[in-house]
């Protein structure tokens, strides 16, 4: 079966309760072609909140949770506290969390792994920096990332992985269509090498670095392209362009 073109608006932490009204009134309209799943990224407090405003065709997910059931862990948030608020998806291991919280492979595994017996569906997410790229450490950076998230993975058709060139988000720089399809298909061989043939071919991989309704279409065509993870498009009227880049 073909992979279903899959779309995370990630609105990390940019949204109150009036810009949650926008956007979801935009998505509400928006037209969600056949083949394509759409799910959004929202800050813990309005997980329940967007759950209501949004149709139930689209997805909401948390941004992160603990890699624990309950606890003394404050602060935190757990997979059964996403689901209680109607929720049924979680970003583990964003870039944003690996560099400025510190998040190394081993905590981001741990909660993948938790997240997944818990019953989430996850969108995991692995990346390079621009120093990886230009001392051509891109591939050996994304095997051992992988190699983590994989070891904590039991069930991959619950799984969408994000690859995000950090040097192309938010930076003015944008990747050309040959350097993703280059670094996807880089992760789709480590799965077909790593884990198996199936994994390998059913997997959505989507691509995250300054997507907008200007790169979109080009990106979508990529053979290994299954779809996109984005930021800032995903706070704007232009989301709506980048649900329907493969029509
Ligand atoms: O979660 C989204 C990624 O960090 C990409 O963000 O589209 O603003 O580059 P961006």
């Amino acid at each position: 079966a073909p992979r279903t073109f899959t779309v995370v608006g990630n609105w990390k932490m940019n949204t109150l309760k009036e810009d949650i009204d926008k956007l979801s009134s935009i998505l509400n309209t928006a037209t969600i072609f056949p083949n394509t799943e759409v799910v959004v990224g929202c800050p813990s407090c309005y997980l329940e909140y967007a759950r209501q405003q949004l149709p139930p065709t689209i997805g909401v997910a948390a941004q992160n949770c603990f890699k624990e059931a309950k606890g003394n862990f404050s602060g935190e948030i757990s997979p059964a506290m996403i689901q209680d608020c109607g929720c049924e998806w979680v970003i583990l291991g964003h870039p944003e969390r690996r560099m400025l919280f510190q998040e190394c492979d081993e905590l981001i595994g741990q909660k993948v792994a938790h997240a997944q017996k818990a019953g989430l569906k996850i969108v995991a997410c692995v990346c390079e920096t621009k120093a990886d790229r230009d001392e051509g450490l891109t591939q050996q950076v994304l095997a051992a990332q992988m190699e983590s998230l994989a070891a904590s993975i039991s069930d991959w058709s619950r799984v969408v992985v994000a690859f995000e060139a950090l040097w192309a988000s938010n930076t003015g720089v944008l990747a050309t269509p040959a350097q993703v399809q280059e670094t996807m298909a880089m992760i789709r061989e480590w799965l077909r090498q790593n884990v198996s043939n199936d994994v390998a071919d059913s997997t959505r991989l989507i691509y995250a670095g300054s997507v907008s309704s200007g790169n979109c279409e080009e990106l979508a065509r990529l053979r290994d392209v299954d779809g996109f993870l984005v930021g800032s498009a995903a706070l704007k009227p232009d989301i709506v362009n980048i649900l329907k880049a493969l029509q």
